[in-house]
């Protein structure tokens, strides 16, 4: 059977390597970086490669740009590893296919370069063949550090991994490990909690979610699809109307396969989105031109109850509108309620719902904190991700 080699499983020396990362991490209003965490979860990976004497071109890519942007150039996230790398030197290459190639020729152990945006270059959305030749090029092994792209059918998560030796990289193997308990061998009962806005990009996890967990727990923006698949409708609502079937399918195929699909009972309303007023409401009671923007102290209560007994829980997803504080109050308590059952095997996922948490002092009971936000979901769904699968010999 085809399967991963991670760099801890064979020795990779004194190679050029091309190390592919997730540095996609949240800038503030001016493009400063806001939260590095996904910097530092590559950190084993960088050491283990550097104590071996290899060379590291780090390749990565920041938002979603067609082509060059300098609102997401990688310079401040190079500047970031340069501090946590001061014996070595780190340098962006502003465009590896018109500079002057002896920067690569000539580089040393003590100097490691990044790529500037991979998604600069639109060849990498399209998987070039071309492109990848010459990133391939640039190295002597490819190494795949980035759990939290592996769903993209992109250059240089997927194509590349065919041109060269590839490896998984120490974040990838243990993203893979933890995410995989909640699949193959869960402790029940197995409590599913999503937020967020959009069920359309997570219907197909809910209908996975059917098959393996007791509880599914919804809450933020897309309950309000909920609320209207069950009748109760409000004009600001935020419904998504070609998603209640879905909704609706999901609630019949959950009672076949004795999940509960749990919505909240009642919601903390407001009637804008920087009101600093709120009033709780039960579902039935909601007035017509109010905002749904957090989950009520009732359904807190019967969430709360929930996670305290399960013994696996995943958590993807804001239960409220969290830009206001006001309405951080439910995403606060799923947090604080996690974090105090330490029986059960704990995995949260996204970089959305850690920072809709205000206060993180407790992170270190959570059993796993997922690099990936949207990779977390799809390998959850499907078992396995397209840049998983590429690196399979
Ligand atoms: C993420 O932030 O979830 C990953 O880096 C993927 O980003 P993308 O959705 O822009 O591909």
């Amino acid at each position: 059977m085809k399967k991963i080699t991670y760099i801890d499983e064979v020795s990779i020396t004194s190679q050029t390597v091309l190390l592919r990362v997730d540095y996609n991490i949240s800038l503030t209003k001016n493009s400063q970086i806001a939260d590095d965490a996904r910097i530092q979860q590559t950190f084993p990976t960088i050491d283990l490669l550097l104590k071996n004497k290899n060379k590291l071109i780090i390749i990565t890519y920041l938002g979603r740009p067609n082509s060059r942007d300098p609102k997401f150039s990688l310079k401040n996230v190079a500047k970031r590893l340069q501090e946590y790398y001061p014996k070595y030197r780190v340098t962006l290459i502003d465009d590896f296919l018109t500079t002057d190639k002896s920067i690569f020729t000539k580089q040393t152990e003590k100097e490691i370069l990044m790529l500037e945006n991979i998604r600069f270059y639109p060849q990498e959305k399209n998987n070039n063949t071309e492109f990848l030749k010459k990133v391939s090029e640039l190295g002597t092994v490819f190494i795949n550090d980035a759990f939290g792209q592996c769903h993209r059918v992109e250059g240089t998560i997927v194509g590349i991994a065919h041109l060269l030796p590839s490896y998984g990289g120490l974040l990838l193997k243990k993203e893979v490990k933890m995410i995989s308990k909640i699949i193959e061998s869960p402790k029940k009962p197995i409590v599913a909690i999503l937020g967020g806005a959009k069920v359309s990009t997570k219907i197909n996890l809910l209908i996975k979610l059917t098959k393996i967990a007791d509880y599914v727990l919804i809450g933020g923006k897309m309950a309000n699809t909920f609320f209207c698949a069950q009748g109760y409708t409000n004009n600001q609502s935020s419904c998504q109307y070609d998603e209640v079937e879905n909704a609706r399918r999901l609630i019949y195929l959950a009672q076949n396969k004795n999940t509960k699909i749990v919505l909240p009972k009642d919601v903390a309303i407001a009637y804008s989105l920087d009101s600093e007023i709120t009033q709780i409401k039960k579902i039935n009671e909601i007035p017509n031109k109010a905002l749904i923007l957090d989950i009520g102290p009732e359904t807190q209560a019967e969430f709360g109850t929930i996670i305290a007994n399960a013994n696996t829980i995943v958590w993807n997803g804001p239960m409220g509108y969290i830009e206001n504080p006001h309405f951080r109050i439910g995403t606060d308590f799923i947090y604080y309620t996690i974090t105090d059952n330490q029986h059960a095997h704990s995995v949260v996922g996204g970089g959305d719902t850690l920072s809709a948490i205000s206060k993180k002092e407790y992170l270190d009971k959570i059993t796993h904190i997922s690099s990936g936000g949207g990779a977390m979901l799809e390998f959850i769904e499907k078992g396995t991700l397209p840049g998983i699968e590429a690196l399979k010999k």
